[in-house]
């Protein structure tokens, strides 16, 4: 008892060190940033993704524990880690002109192998044949260009030091040992290191599996050390951090209330992966930038040097093209905050506070055909409207109620995205569009609605005709339910004192007939399963693989795996549905699922993380046939079908609703 007492109040007093040092300001700098460079550089980059002549499915810098090589084996890769083309101004330069406001670079990753000069011998000086500290030269070109500097450390995942945790577990017995003396041996001193020698400005932790409120205190008075050092919530046992980090995603509604960076790669590795050419166009890195500042968050956008020290060309070539566009656009992606209106069908608003009055930048994904842009629910007195291509333009503003209109003729078209800024008083106000809750996107007889809003004092009014709502259509209240014979678009708009003041909200219903159940006799409870073993990328053509197990299973799910990594299963029965209806199905899955029934597919393929997919299906009561094909490459894994009909939420389906 009395241990934990003291245990209890040393935890408390390290974490109210932690609370102290937290001045207001210190998020001021990576707030104006919005834009970041993250460098994921190892020695994993002379594999490159490929381990005896053959390619290892997954991100690159966890090639060591893809393919299980041995300790020894992988620590030879330093003594091939010479990059002679490395130069650090030229990798500072080019993420400062891609705008980009700092740099986070891999310290240690999982593998750990330290990038730094460090007291551990496995590091780029003391292992590899290039014998300089990269952290040191990256950390002097960043101060010589004025670049803010922070530093990702892998704390618990460690694969070559005994000890160090494996989120998916050892595979080699050099790798045993205790995490404690671990994190006493290597992950506590390293910290120590680059905290003191490098002063980064953030401390990017990684990969928590083990780590506990106890192991993450032991971290805590380091960094209280540095009162303005920003770390992230990765720390684990508990730590909040100073900011989230949603990873190759970005939150639909961005994370209110909190400080957050998505972190995202150009092609589909972290680490240089010589055959990965999957690359992201530059439209769409430049749009995620605006769709992240315009949610209010920040952008990590990762770079994966090769061995030599190129980062590769396509990397390059897409940068320059993101710092031209940000050379014009920058003013409305840093210092901003996230936009006042839910949605714009147009694109996207990202907004700053001028003077006495309020910037508002119009982000403008698709060109209006007719040159006229819509501000939809926007009061206040607009002072001016301007293209940043050309500050000296003033644009026709047509006042059209609350739904101001932007002449834009004779603007130049971005094919990235057309920034449009409108100087506006403080005192405006947006009138968001009524949300629509349809519950489902199809329906049989009777479409069912609720639409609802947070202007006070609003009168939502409603048509199904496709006709513009006036004060005269229906007025929508709780449920609504209509009765229509085909397919329509519910239109509604929130009116005060008889006056349309919101933007329009809309949304469309398909009217569909049941799809038959079919009559099957003798059923028996369950689904029938058969299950592979193999590497994928994509769900594979399982008829044509081996069958590695067998049997029935209540429901689908991974629970009869046998491995954590490189598997698959098909589930093949009936769905009993109770009755006649629509029914929305939830395929979540981590990695690739497909579902079929009754003729209707619902994919969900692919290497990532657990990812839901919907399906809207009319079905009768009765049975219907279900194939359901799933596969595990590395990382996570997870499998879940769920569903909802009727007034009901979503929830799992029952073991009795599934029949072979
Ligand atoms: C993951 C991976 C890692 C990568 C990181 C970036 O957690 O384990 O390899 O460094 O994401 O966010």
């Amino acid at each position: 008892m009395k241990k934990i007492a003291i245990f209890t109040t040393i935890l408390f007093l390290l974490t109210s060190t932690a609370c102290k040092r937290k001045p207001a300001n210190k998020m001021a700098w990576w707030h104006e940033a919005r834009f970041g460079m993250f460098i994921h550089w190892g020695i994993y980059s002379v594999p490159a993704g490929v381990y005896h002549g053959k390619e290892v499915p997954g991100i690159g810098e966890w090639i060591m524990s893809n393919a299980k090589i041995p300790v020894a084996e992988y620590k030879k890769y330093a003594s091939q880690f010479n990059p002679v083309d490395f130069d650090a101004d030229k990798w500072v330069k080019l993420a400062k002109d891609a705008g980009m406001k700092y740099i986070v670079i891999t310290s240690k990753h999982h593998d750990g192998f330290a990038m730094f000069k460090s007291v551990d011998p496995f590091n780029v000086v003391d292992a590899t044949p290039y014998k300089k500290d990269i952290i040191k030269a990256i950390a002097a070109a960043c101060k010589k260009y004025g670049m803010h500097f922070g530093l990702y450390y892998s704390q618990a995942q460690d694969w070559t030091h005994p000890g160090g945790a494996a989120c998916n577990g050892h595979w080699d017995p050099a790798q045993d040992g205790s995490f404690d003396d671990y994190l006493t041996n290597v992950a506590i001193p390293q910290v120590k290191e680059i905290l003191s020698k490098y002063h980064p400005e953030i401390l990017w932790w990684d990969t928590p599996c083990e780590m506990d409120s106890a192991r993450a205190a032991r971290f805590l008075p380091l960094i209280a050390n540095y009162p303005n050092l920003i770390i992230n919530n990765r720390l684990g046992g508990g730590v909040e951090g100073d900011f989230e980090t949603p990873e190759q995603t970005i939150p639909a509604t961005g994370i209110p209330g909190k400080n957050w960076e998505s972190c995202m790669t150009m092609n589909d590795t972290w680490g240089y992966k010589v055959n990965d050419h999957n690359w992201k166009s530059t439209k769409t890195l430049v749009r995620n930038l605006i769709d992240i500042a315009s949610k209010g968050g920040n952008y990590l956008l990762n770079v994966g040097p090769t061995s030599r020290g190129v980062i590769p060309e396509a990397s390059v070539e897409r940068l320059h093209a993101i710092g031209a566009w940000m050379k014009t656009n920058g003013e409305a992606i840093y210092g901003v905050s996230a936009s006042p209106f839910k949605t714009l069908d147009w694109g996207r608003c990202t907004r700053k506070p001028a003077g006495d009055k309020v910037l508002l930048y119009l982000h403008i994904f698709n060109f209006p055909d007719n040159d006229t842009l819509t501000i939809p629910g926007l009061t206040g007195k607009i002072f001016k409207a301007y293209p940043l291509s050309d500050k000296s333009r003033n644009l026709n503003i047509i006042s059209n109620g609350n739904n101001p209109e932007i002449d834009l003729s004779g603007v130049d078209k971005d094919s990235l995205a057309t920034v449009i800024a409108v100087e506006i008083s403080k005192g405006m106000k947006v009138y968001n569009a009524p949300d629509i809750d349809a519950g489902y996107d199809i329906f049989i007889d009777t479409a069912r609605f609720r639409i609802t809003t947070d202007i006070d004092n609003a009168v939502i009014h409603y048509t199904t005709d496709g006709s513009t709502p006036t004060v005269k259509s229906p007025v929508a209240k709780g449920l609504n339910k209509v009765s229509i014979p085909g397919s329509f678009t519910l239109k509604a708009f929130c009116f005060i004192n008889g006056n349309a003041v919101s933007g329009l909200a809309e949304h469309h219903f398909t009217k569909e007939t049941p799809i038959p159940s079919v009559t099957v006799k003798n059923v028996e409870p369950g689904l029938r399963y058969t299950y592979y073993e193999g590497q994928w990328k994509n769900l594979p053509d399982f008829k044509k693989l081996k069958v590695v197990g067998e049997g029935v299973c209540e429901q689908p799910g991974i629970t009869l795996k046998k491995q954590n990594t490189d598997y698959g299963f098909v589930f093949t029965g009936y769905l009993d549905v109770p009755e006649t209806g629509v029914y929305r199905l939830q395929l979540t899955s981590d990695d690739g699922s497909l579902l079929r029934i009754s003729g209707k597919a619902l994919f969900n393929d692919g290497q990532h993380a657990m990812t839901t997919k919907t399906l809207d299906v009319a079905l009768g009561k009765g049975l219907h046939p279900v194939e359901l094909e799933f596969f595990q490459a590395d990382g996570g894994d997870g499998l879940t079908l769920n569903w909802k009909y009727s007034d009901n939420i979503v929830s799992p389906i029952p073991d009795e609703n599934w029949v072979h």
